[in-house]
């Protein structure tokens, strides 16, 4: 497993933690596997009851690494970034995240899959995949909607425009904002959810979210079918080569 993703286990909380705070946090091929890995884990060990993603204080996510984005030329069921997707839309403990800084492409459409979320008042989130000759991920064409209406959905996603965490809380995307130690918060709230009965818990989790498991899951196939050709195309190159020779 890569030591860019970590875990620990307190106090039934596994938290898990993103560390390529030099790169913000942007996800590599390894990165998903690691997460993979995590998600598996916590399924497997009874002692863990909720599931904390972090980043640190300052950074959360920026999305998928643009560099990897180059190398990859197809999106398989086995691929690391697929594999990650089903595990987490399938994945029954309870997931929260703690969100600081940048929360980019996959850094905010994850969150559609976290059952609450806590974000430092400087967080950005965006949705940039069109500007990068993208389209939608993680099942967000179809979750961003049902989780805050259509027409922000449709802004969010198609001007790629960033957003605060003010507008995120308000049209719902996240539950609650703080002023600094998000993670801290992340943590409380996380070993709060731990010491309730874990069995109504799952239960309720379940209920929540099956009615829309198997459109999700068929949004996330129906996406990755059209991203990986948006990858291979002119207009994505172009945006990354944009990127990075934007200094
Ligand atoms: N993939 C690869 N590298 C990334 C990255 C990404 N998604 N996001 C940031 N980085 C790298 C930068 O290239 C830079 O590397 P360097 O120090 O070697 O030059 C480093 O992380 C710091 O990023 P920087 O852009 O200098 O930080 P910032 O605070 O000015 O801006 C962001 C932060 C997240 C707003 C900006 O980095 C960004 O827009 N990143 C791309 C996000 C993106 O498009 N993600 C993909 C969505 S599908």
């Amino acid at each position: 497993m890569t030591d860019l993703v970590t875990t620990t286990v307190k106090d039934g909380v596994m938290v898990v933690s993103l560390n390529r705070v030099d790169k913000k946090n942007a996800l590599t091929q390894a990165m998903y596997d690691g997460l993979t890995a995590a998600l598996n884990a916590a399924s497997a060990q009874n002692e863990v009851k909720v599931l904390l993603l972090a980043g640190s204080n300052e950074v959360f996510c920026a999305g998928n690494d643009l560099e990897d984005f180059l190398t990859l030329k197809e999106l398989s069921q086995d691929s690391p970034i697929l594999r990650f997707l089903t595990t987490l839309v399938r994945f029954k403990k309870p997931l929260l995240a703690a969100v600081a800084g940048p929360a980019v492409g996959v850094g905010t459409t994850v969150l559609l899959h976290c059952d609450l979320v806590v974000a430092d008042s400087q967080s950005r989130f965006q949705l940039p995949f069109v500007a990068l000759g993208l389209c939608a991920e993680a099942g967000s064409s179809l979750l961003l909607a049902e989780r805050v209406g259509q027409a922000k959905a449709n802004e969010w996603l198609l001007t790629g425009k960033p957003f605060s965490a003010a507008e995120a809380l308000q049209y719902g995307l996240i539950n609650q904002v703080v002023d600094g130690q998000v993670v801290e918060t992340g943590l409380a709230i996380a070993k709060q959810l731990a010491t309730l009965p874990s069995g109504a818990m799952m239960a309720t989790k379940a209920l929540i979210r099956q009615p829309h498991q198997a459109k999700a899951e068929k949004a996330i196939f129906d996406e990755a079918e059209q991203f990986v050709k948006l990858l291979q195309g002119d207009e994505c190159k172009a945006a990354i080569k944009a990127f990075f020779s934007r200094r």
